[in-house]
């Protein structure tokens, strides 16, 4: 039989590939798909009375340079500041810089972690997951290690291990990749000798099973169906931890050094204040013992991290099936919304003279309830577990 069809689609192909060829049609296609293109934008487009560029609506191109530049940052900022609180920065995502709005989203599981997170560590973990019931139960089962006896438990072996470094994500980066993937492989077998020494000590007697840390409560928890967690759960767990921990606390202790160089004052007072309290210099300084006497090296910490947050970008997250009011614009249903926390923790509502770098604005006890406005640690239901 001959096959008619596919002869006639060649033939018609022909005639398409050279009516193309004619700069004319050429021409009159662009000008069509470029009509539609403004008109859906101008009547359609559910997201066409969100303020921001008019590019915004048609390209992501500008953004996404700008994330390859490692530059969201001050881009974004000059967005909101030409555009208000709620800016479109591209067809697909609308940023929010206002605490009260990011705090609206961030306090409940309404808005979900946008998928892109899902394949970000491993297998789906507390960070990753999307699911508000596998989120609420990891959640509560490692609460007791970052309880203030949990940590307690902890601090002998923290100081005398020290902490090490993690750089999990970035082996995506091609140029870089090579010495990355070893560092990730160290860690791959840091946490699976981890587990199997922890597993052999309780054996044998030399560890305690009533241990308060990460790992410990981990390997006791049961999921809600009542099984214990897999061999792949407990790894998958254990990792984010040490990956989420390890690089949020020395990009931290980084910004404050950096805070610290820039403004000698602040340094002088730090180091009065420590030093006129502990006197015995051989001593080590406790968790404990810095939080209760050391109230301005805190607020300094505190403040460093407001100005230069660890998430520098936006955090992702969806506005739901229903849709979300922000600031008396509406943003439409299943839209990306980017948390700006850099924004929200300079928001005027909240701080005097937002962009200046004042550590006794966390002093007393006013400086206590603004420690739990800020968004460094993020917010809400998602709230980072370990920033105590
Ligand atoms: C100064 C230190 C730290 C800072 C500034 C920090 C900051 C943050 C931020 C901003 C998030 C939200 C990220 C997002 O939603 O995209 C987060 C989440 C998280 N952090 Fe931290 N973190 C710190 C230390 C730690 C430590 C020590 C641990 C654990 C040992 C930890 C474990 C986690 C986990 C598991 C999450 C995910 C929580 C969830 O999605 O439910 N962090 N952290």
């Amino acid at each position: 039989m001959t096959d008619i069809p596919s002869i006639m689609n060649k033939e018609k192909l022909l005639v398409v590939l050279k009516e193309l060829g004619s700069s004319r049609t050429l021409y009159t296609l662009l000008c069509i798909y470029g009509v539609s293109k403004v008109l859906y934008h101008t009547f359609l487009d559910p997201l066409r009375n969100v303020p921001g560029p008019w590019w915004a609506g048609f390209t992501s191109l500008p953004y996404s340079i700008k994330k390859l530049q490692g530059d969201i940052s001050s881009y974004v900022k000059d967005l909101h500041k030409r555009y208000g609180p709620v800016v479109r920065i591209s067809p697909e995502v609308v940023s929010v810089d206002g605490a009260a709005d990011v705090r609206k989203i961030m306090s409940t599981y309404r808005y979900p972690k946008s998928q892109s997170f899902e394949d970000v560590l491993l297998s789906e973990n507390m960070f990753s997951t999307t699911n508000e019931s596998y989120n609420r139960s990891r959640r509560k089962q490692v609460g007791p290690a970052f309880s203030h006896t949990g940590l307690a438990n902890i601090e002998e072996d923290v100081m005398k291990s020290g902490i090490i470094s993690a750089a999990p994500i970035l082996h995506r980066v091609p140029f870089i990749m090579v010495q990355l993937r070893k560092e990730t492989n160290i860690m791959f077998s840091f946490v699976h000798d981890s587990i199997k020494a922890r597993r052999e000590g309780i054996k044998s007697g030399e560890i305690s099973k009533d241990r308060l840390d990460v790992l410990q409560m981990f390997l006791d928890s049961t999921n809600p169906d009542g099984s214990k967690l897999s061999e792949k759960e407990i790894f998958s767990e254990t990792f984010l931890m040490l990956a989420a921990g390890t690089d949020a606390t020395a990009m931290s202790l980084t910004a404050t050094m950096h805070m610290l160089t820039l403004y000698p004052e602040v340094f002088e007072k730090v180091c009065n204040e420590i030093r006129s309290t502990f006197t015995d210099r051989s001593q080590l300084i406790r968790y404990s013992e810095a939080k209760d006497k050391l109230p301005y090296f805190v607020a300094t910490v505190y403040e460093s991290i407001r100005l230069l947050p660890i998430v520098g970008g936006l955090v992702s997250r969806d506005s739901s099936s229903e849709g979300v009011v922000l600031s008396g614009i509406v943003v439409p249903k299943n839209v990306k919304i980017g948390l700006y926390f850099e924004g929200a923790n300079r928001d005027p509502e909240l701080y005097k003279s937002p962009e200046s770098f004042d550590p006794s604005r966390y002093l007393g006890p006013e400086g206590d309830l603004l420690k739990k406005e800020t968004f460094s640690f993020s917010h809400g239901v998602r709230i980072c577990p370990g920033r105590k």
